[in-house]
């Protein structure tokens, strides 16, 4: 029996929430330059958004730039961003034609005038799509998410407020919490990200590197998410 056959349909991850890390490693262990990394790993971001569709998972994040990321050599920061805009160039009629809802969580007033024009683009075009909603995080931090949710509550005039109330004023608003959370190359850490949403969220950490993270890697975290007893705090 395959992996994919293993996977119980009834009882899929509504939001599965991705780390993408090891691009750096992938491209050192071969020698090549960290950029090349990143460029790998848009090939698995590309690979895992059609498995996500083919299951017919309802939400799929994507961490692919910190708002600590920023720190890192000014020549791999504005690779990564040159690679961002062919994707979202490259991929943008594809979404379209798959009924992707393409979303990005975080702060992009601090991107380039271009790519900020590029992400409004591509969100405003895929807003009414009804199939998998692919939220991208960029320079995105969830400390600040909770602060900027803190802020709006008080701007809003909200006292007392609910979890409900903070939940809705996150980025990721009205899209239901991650039920699975994967980390690729290793680390144990959860790195800032997405703190509040993933409360009760089952974590998967493999040791295969980002660009290696290919269709069983990905319908193994899957069949390992479903082996999970889920309890949400209770016996
Ligand atoms: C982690 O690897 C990867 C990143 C910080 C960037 C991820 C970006 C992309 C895959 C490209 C842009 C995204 C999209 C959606 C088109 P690392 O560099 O931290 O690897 P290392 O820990 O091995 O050094």
């Amino acid at each position: 029996m395959s992996l994919r056959e293993k996977i119980d349909l009834t009882k899929l991850p509504k939001h599965i929430a991705i780390i993408m890390d090891g691009n750096g490693r992938w491209a050192k262990k071969r020698l090549l330059p960290r950029i090349i990394g990143h460029t790998n790993g848009v090939k698995t971001v590309k690979r895992i958004v059609e498995l996500a569709r083919e299951l017919n998972i309802q939400v799929l994040t994507l961490y692919a730039f910190s708002t600590e990321n920023w720190q890192r050599p000014k020549d791999e920061v504005s690779g990564i961003m040159t690679l961002l805009k062919t994707y979202l160039k490259s991929e943008l009629e594809n979404m379209i034609e798959n009924q992707v809802s393409f979303r990005v969580i975080g702060d992009i007033s601090k991107m380039s005038a271009e790519i900020q024009t590029e992400l409004k683009n591509a969100i405003e075009k895929t807003k009414d799509m009804k199939g998998l909603v692919l939220n991208i995080a960029l320079n995105y931090g969830s400390r600040q998410e909770i602060l900027m949710a803190c802020k709006n509550l008080i701007d809003k005039g909200i006292k007392n407020p609910t979890e409900q109330d903070l939940s809705d004023s996150l980025y990721t608003k009205g899209l239901p919490d991650p039920d699975l959370l994967i980390r690729t190359s290793g680390e144990m850490r959860i790195s800032n990200f997405l703190l509040w949403q993933i409360a009760y969220t089952e974590i998967y950490i493999t040791d295969v590197l980002w660009p290696d993270f290919k269709d069983e890697e990905f319908y193994k975290a899957i069949v390992e998410f479903q082996k999970r007893e889920r309890r949400f705090g209770k016996i």
